[in-house]
């Protein structure tokens, strides 16, 4: 065998070793404590039980290859959000779509747009295809479009805006996404990442579903993880004729696994459970925005299943050492330092248990 030197083996392409690989939320306590998970955007109310029932009936075919267009959840998705399955294509989760995207459109050198604070997903994907992320300053941590227009160059394929953003959990109102779209030339993509859309409840918000419909270089990226389907993966995109066909020749020819389909279809139907999931959200992330405010601590507006929770300048109750304090008691929050956030923490929306025990437990600890 050779010597195994850099030379001497298979080498990544230029710029792979520069992506910083995506760190998942934790989900370690203590032996013996009981784990809150809040690290992770999921759904406090579970899967749809239809999704659970409907995952359980096909436990039986898994020799069976899925169909690779996944044309019952398109049919089912369609139906629901009143769109043409033509223009849906399904996804192993939506951050399968922003790779397809990003490997599609972007050639090496080619610019992405996204926010100082956007979902950490697209740099890594804008990286991976070889092109250059452009990050741009937000104003009070929400997408400042003047500067997002201001960014664009002869080499920008790509605008990348998380509506609503993670971590921050702050919107665009619709005005403003369309004068974002208006501003840019036609050849670049506008890829808007909706992944938090079910639970926003603003009238001056719309995912998207609109400006794809009207214009030929909009798409909407969907997620069925926040409402319960994240182990399952499965999301979406709705766009134009012509962006569904490039990706469709770019995917795998069977990138959607049949539980996932199955899932999918039960848990777009299921219009009760997300309807018990978003209204258990509103409640308790206006009372925990309350609590926190309370206690002293900024937090972000919030229009997602999250919030982002900003801590003292004291040194000594920093975002850190809360997160090693709720730790040690079960509650698994998320620390957000890779987002330009040292020292703050972001919380998912819990149950009712985990919610007053992060009060409880934040209130003593602010007063350690
Ligand atoms: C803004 C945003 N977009 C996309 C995703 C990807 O979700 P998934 O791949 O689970 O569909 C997430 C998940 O954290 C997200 O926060």
């Amino acid at each position: 065998m050779p010597e195994d030197t850099e030379n001497a083996r298979p080498q990544p392409k230029p710029g792979v070793m520069d992506i910083h690989a995506y760190v998942p939320g934790k989900s370690a306590v203590p032996p013996g404590v009981k784990l809150h998970k809040l690290s992770s955007n999921e759904n406090p109310l579970g899967a749809s039980p239809k999704a659970i029932e409907a995952v359980r009936d096909v436990a039986g075919r898994m020799e069976v290859y899925p169909d690779g267009s996944a044309a019952r959840l398109r049919e089912a998705i369609a139906e629901v959000y009143a769109l043409n399955p033509a223009n849906i294509v399904c996804s192993n989760g939506s951050d399968e779509i922003l790779g397809l995207l990003t490997q599609t459109y972007l050639e090496p050198g080619d610019e992405a747009i996204f926010t100082e604070h956007a979902f950490m997903v697209y740099k890594i994907y804008v990286q991976a295809a070889g092109g250059v992320p452009v990050e741009v300053k937000e104003k009070d941590e929400r997408a400042d479009i003047d500067a997002m227009l201001a960014a664009v160059t002869a080499r920008t394929k790509i605008v990348f805006l998380a509506n609503p953003n993670n971590p921050t959990g702050t919107y665009v109102p619709f005005s403003e996404v369309r004068r974002l779209q208006a501003g840019l030339p036609s050849h670049v993509l506008l890829v808007l990442d909706a992944a938090y859309a079910e639970y926003v409840r603003r009238n001056d918000y719309e995912a998207g579903i609109e400006l794809v419909s009207s214009s030929r270089n909009v798409v909407m990226t969907r997620t069925f993880s926040k409402i319960g389907l994240g182990g399952i993966r499965v999301g979406w995109m709705y766009g134009p004729d012509h962006i569904v066909d490039a990706i469709n020749r770019m995917r795998g020819p069977f990138n959607v696994n049949t539980a996932a389909i199955e899932a999918g279809i039960a848990a777009v139907r299921d219009r009760e459970h997300t309807a018990k999931s978003v209204a258990h959200n509103e409640q308790w992330l206006t009372w925990l925005t309350e609590q926190f405010r309370a206690l002293g601590l900024r937090v972000t507006p919030s229009v997602g299943n999250f919030l982002l929770v900003h801590f003292p300048d004291d040194g000594r109750h920093t975002a850190e050492a809360a997160d090693a304090y709720l730790t040690a008691r079960g509650y698994v929050l998320r620390r957000v330092t890779g987002y330009g956030f040292p020292n703050a923490l972001r919380m998912t929306v819990g149950t009712e248990e985990a919610n007053r025990g992060v009060v409880a437990a934040l209130t003593a600890f602010l007063k350690g």
